[in-house]
């Protein structure tokens, strides 16, 4: 049998090499066109066939065990931020001004690579087949669901996502159940009045006076109409409206996100916010028009068995002590959107090294990782594939 920890720190050069690539070449989100290309001819070099496609950028590397079995998808991201690096001495520093991969997809990319090596290079032990998810634009919100609808998962039996975390240690891993990232919806509300005169109040309806009301009036929603134990926060992060100090503004927009991790809740929240919007302006002469934008599900793990076994693949790569518990997060993951329809498990994967100096946080502009960490995250990409289609053999697990 295979030692997928030594043959994973074989490829520890080859990873790093490539992450430094990525990293001085980013890419936005859609426009992924070099990064992909790149990632395809990696993958033809290891003999691993590469779907892409002619409306969205990614692809999708497949490689078939010499066993079967059924499918797992492993997922990387392959896109970079709108940030301007801020340290352009560095030798791997962005290339493309204002862009950056300061989310640490780049690491994802990579060490999904080096996994393909390692499993290509072994097909003949796996009892399935193996799909190598690079991912377009997760950045931007839903855009892993092209690959959903577009069918190239449907065979997919469960899927395997981990993201480079800067405020965890290198050396520490965490794979945990239950709750992991909340969602990440959009709203906005319109609200119109009625223009007069800045010094005529009473003869219009000032709509910035009513959004004013709304924006208070919606904290109510986190205060008394979630249950307090759920985790709930409403942003309005944007007001525009109004022309001059002198005019009773006629028409005012709100936007803002809502994080939450209730499934049943989220499913609510365009009704309540519908409501109070309506309620309040109505109070103040005016009307409201609200819309509501589902982005990203909360991401919880609730395939107990599936994150068993990734605690196992990472426990034997790193140690069993690696496994630490890390609090949930409140940003979000478009992964989520596989999990809706797929199986699936995704965790963290500490990538912070204070002694280093590399401790700025995700989407940060002077963002980085440890790159001794590579060659576990790696590992544990093709050990969780390969024990996972083993337990799939076994029983069914799913
Ligand atoms: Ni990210």
């Amino acid at each position: 049998m295979m030692d997928i920890k030594a043959l994973a720190y074989g490829e520890k050069e080859y990873i790093t090499a490539l992450r430094r690539h990525f990293h001085a070449h980013p890419e936005l989100g859609r426009h992924e066109v070099e990064t992909t290309k790149r990632i395809t001819e990696e993958l033809e070099k290891m003999g691993i066939e590469a779907m892409t496609f002619s409306d969205i950028t990614g692809c999708i590397g497949v490689i078939r065990g010499g066993h079967d079995g059924g499918t797992v998808a492993l997922r990387a991201d392959i896109d970079a931020l709108p940030i301007q690096e801020a340290d352009l001495t560095k030798e791997y520093a962005s290339q493309n001004a204002g862009v950056m991969h300061a989310c640490g997809h780049d690491c994802h990319t990579a060490m999904l690579l080096g996994a393909a090596k390692i499993l290509s290079a072994h097909r003949e032990e796996i009892h399935g087949t193996v799909k190598l998810l690079f991912q377009m634009a997760e950045e931007i919100g839903t855009e892993s669901r092209h690959y959903v609808e577009n069918g190239s998962l449907s065979d997919v039996d469960a899927i395997f996502g981990m993201h480079i975390w800067a405020t965890l240690d290198a050396g520490k891993v965490n794979f945990e159940d239950g709750e992991r990232m909340a969602c990440s919806d959009r709203f906005t509300v319109k609200i119109k009045g009625k223009a007069a005169h800045g010094s005529e109040p009473d003869k219009g309806a000032d709509a910035v006076v009513a959004a004013a009301a709304v924006v208070m009036g919606l904290q109510t929603l986190v205060s008394r109409r979630t249950d307090p134990q759920n985790t709930f926060v409403l942003t309005v992060g944007m007001m525009n409206g109004g022309t001059q100090s002198n005019i009773i503004a006629e028409e005012v927009e709100l936007v803002g996100t809502t994080r939450t991790f209730n499934k049943k809740f989220r499913k609510g929240l365009p009704d309540m916010i519908k409501a109070a919007a309506e309620g309040i302006a109505e109070g103040y002469g005016c009307e409201a028009e609200s819309t509501y934008f589902f982005g990203p599900a909360p991401l919880v793990n609730e395939h107990i068995s599936l994150n068993r076994i990734a605690r196992r693949a990472a426990a034997a790569v790193m140690g069993e002590k690696a496994l630490v518990p890390m609090e949930k997060e409140m940003g979000a993951e478009d992964f989520a959107v596989y999990m809706e329809t797929i199986p699936g498990v995704f965790g963290f994967l500490g990538g912070r090294n204070m002694e280093k100096g590399i401790c700025c946080v995700h989407h940060h502009p002077a963002f980085d990782v440890d790159e001794d960490v590579f060659p576990d995250g790696a590992a544990i990409y093709a050990k969780f594939a390969i024990d996972c289609l083993k337990e799939m053999e076994k029983q069914k697990i799913l």
